[in-house]
């Protein structure tokens, strides 16, 4: 095999391996995104975003209506990174999964 075809072939082989691991990003961590919300949302939101707001309904209400989490946090989350946003959207994820199951009993 030529030092040619060599090279093309480990070339391939990197291409693939970063495909791959970009497809494969590491598991959002809702244990970050609760220290984001903490931080930067609670003092409005408070840490479980149940706070009312000036309508009376809270972040979390609100967020249980929309069909696209990711979307109606985004002009939030904008200008954080790529983890502390997967972070706070998981963790939001998990504060409307417990919303409904509390709304519906
Ligand atoms: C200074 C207070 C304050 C802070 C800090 C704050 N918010 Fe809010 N936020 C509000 C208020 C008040 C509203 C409701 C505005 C309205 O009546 O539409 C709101 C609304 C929202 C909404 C819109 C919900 C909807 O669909 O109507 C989202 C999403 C949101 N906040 C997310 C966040 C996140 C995420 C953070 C932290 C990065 C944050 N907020 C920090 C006060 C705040």
């Amino acid at each position: 095999m030529s030092v040619a075809r060599i090279t093309v072939l480990a070339g391939a082989a990197f291409c693939v391996a970063s495909a791959l691991g970009q497809a494969t990003p590491p598991p959002a961590d809702a244990a970050l995104g609760r220290r984001v919300f903490i931080e930067r949302c609670a003092k409005c939101h408070d840490e479980n975003a149940a706070k009312p707001l000036p309508d009376g309904t809270s972040l979390v209400q609100r967020l249980a209506a929309r069909p696209d989490l990711a979307a109606a946090l985004a002009s939030r989350t904008r200008k954080m990174t790529e983890a502390e946003r997967r972070g706070l959207v998981l963790y939001m994820k998990n504060l409307v999964t417990n919303f409904r199951t509390q709304a519906v009993q």
